[in-house]
């Protein structure tokens, strides 16, 4: 068996270690400096001189309000963050170019509530840019501190000398350091520069935010391999319109099923905080076919959406889903169990899904509306106006019940809509009265057929 090593080279000047002897410390440059240390002398004397000694403490001994929030000033992000800004939490804001980072982080600047400082710190553009932008947003920022540069070396003294409780870095992807290698702008360089960032961060209660960018199909080489250094991950996206979406893709501190839904106007982001109609359609009189609401949870809120679906014969000798806002194959699944439970034949067919709005759905009770929106499409029947639909099909043709059924109800009569079709209520809700004549409880898809195209 091999014999383990007990002993390292030490450098006496800067405290670099290394396996072998060597005239010159690879780290500092120093010379005849590598001494032979026993390992465990290494390790201890490596502890004490180090002003913060890591010790456990008991689970039951942690203070659950240790890291405190602080609130945004902006309350569509609080609400993605899971409540405000952690201190000492790092936060990555990924996003297109123009989708608005930049933004949003002068605008968390200005808003924040914290007496504290706040260095803003750009690489991308000039400080008479990002002033002629505060301008435009009406911000005076005399508590932002601004620093124009990429370069570790500026950033981190200007930090120790500020002492901010906030960092904006934008972005990532301008980061360098003479330390982590030549060329600037590689991943190497982008994760070292970050993972120094955080550490500072996290040893001075400060907060920090990098916006990096992210390409068209929201895949990120360099990005991508920050997200497990960070606390949050935020995604920023946009709809066809001038809506956007700020996602939590992970969150340490809150649920990654709530959005925040902003617009991007004259003055900057702005805050949608009734979002529940924004992707309906204004329509008078009859619908038109292959038109359906669907009334659908984003986080712990209820909206209605329009789905719109269109179905023509396929052009070529495969059918095919166009879908990009609900997962085509969830939207092949619901075609399928049309077609064997109501003998609906759609295989011949190309089928278009959209939804108005450009929202992306992603939750399960959408897909009773799906099925009305496609049915209606295929048969030319119109869908009655002022109905909203919610529920979960499954492969059987059953209609499943769908989370917080009870709340879509109201969101769906608060908007004055005047039907609601769904499944039977979860044994759990009692606040839908089974008597009110216009909710329709449906149990599979062809009783919704019924309920909805009489
Ligand atoms: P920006 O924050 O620079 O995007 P990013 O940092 O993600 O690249 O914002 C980009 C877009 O937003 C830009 O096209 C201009 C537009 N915009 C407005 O429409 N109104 C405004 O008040 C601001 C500041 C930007
Ligand atoms: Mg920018």
């Amino acid at each position: 068996m091999k014999k383990q090593k007990t002993f390292v080279y030490r450098c006496s000047s800067c405290g670099h270690e290394e396996p072998k002897w060597l005239g010159r410390c690879p780290d500092c440059g120093e010379w005849n400096t590598l001494i032979e240390t026993a390992l465990n002398a290494a390790r201890n004397s490596r502890a004490s001189a180090g002003k913060n000694i890591p010790q456990s403490l008991p689970l039951s001994a942690v203070d659950p309000h240790e890291g405190s929030w602080i609130k945004s000033g902006i309350a569509e992000l609080d609400r993605v963050l899971g409540g405000g800004i952690m201190r000492r939490s790092a936060v990555l804001v990924g996003g297109e170019p123009g989708i608005g980072k930049s933004t949003l982080l002068l605008q968390t600047a200005a808003m924040a509530e914290t007496k504290g400082r706040i260095v803003y710190v750009s690489g991308e553009e000039s400080a008479g840019q990002i002033k002629m932008r505060a301008n435009r947003l009406g911000i005076s920022g005399e508590r932002i501190e601004m620093l124009c540069s990429g370069n570790l070396d500026d950033i981190l003294p200007i930090l120790d000398a500020a002492k901010p409780v906030i960092i904006m870095i934008d972005s990532v992807q301008t980061l360098y350091s003479p330390e982590a290698g030549l060329v600037p702008g590689t991943v190497n360089q982008m994760k070292f520069c970050s993972f120094e960032l955080i550490n500072w961060a996290k040893e001075h209660d400060a907060s920090l935010f990098l916006a990096a960018h992210v390409t068209k199909d929201g895949i990120i080489a360099g990005p991508k391999t920050l997200e497990h250094m960070v606390d949050t991950v935020l995604y920023f996206e946009q709809n066809d319109g001038d809506s956007r979406f700020l996602r939590a893709a992970k969150n340490r501190f809150g649920s990654v099923d709530e959005i925040g839904i902003f617009t991007m106007g004259e003055r900057g982001l702005q805050m949608v905080e009734d979002p529940s109609v924004l992707f309906l359609v204004n329509r008078e009189g009859t619908l038109p076919p292959g038109i359906a609401t669907a009334a659908v949870l984003e986080g712990s809120r209820t909206l209605l959406v329009e789905i719109q679906a269109l179905v023509v014969p396929a052009k070529g000798s495969i059918s095919r889903v166009f879908s990009d806002k609900i997962d085509s194959g969830r939207v092949s699944r619901v075609a399928a169990t049309l077609e064997k439970h109501l003998n609906l034949r759609l295989s011949d067919h190309d089928v278009y899904v959209n939804v108005a709005g450009g929202m992306r759905i992603a939750e399960v009770g959408v897909e009773l509306a799906l099925a009305a929106a496609l049915y209606s499409a295929k048969t030319g029947l119109p869908l009655p106006s002022k109905t909203a639909i919610a529920g979960e099909l499954s492969l059987a043709g059953e209609v499943r019940p769908v989370r917080r059924n009870a709340g879509r109800v109201k969101t769906a009569k608060n908007l004055s809509f005047e039907q609601f079709v769904g499944p039977n209520p979860d044994t759990g809700e009692t606040e839908t009265s089974p008597k009110d004549a216009s909710i329709h409880n449906v149990t599979d898809i062809k009783s919704a057929v019924k309920v909805l195209f009489k």
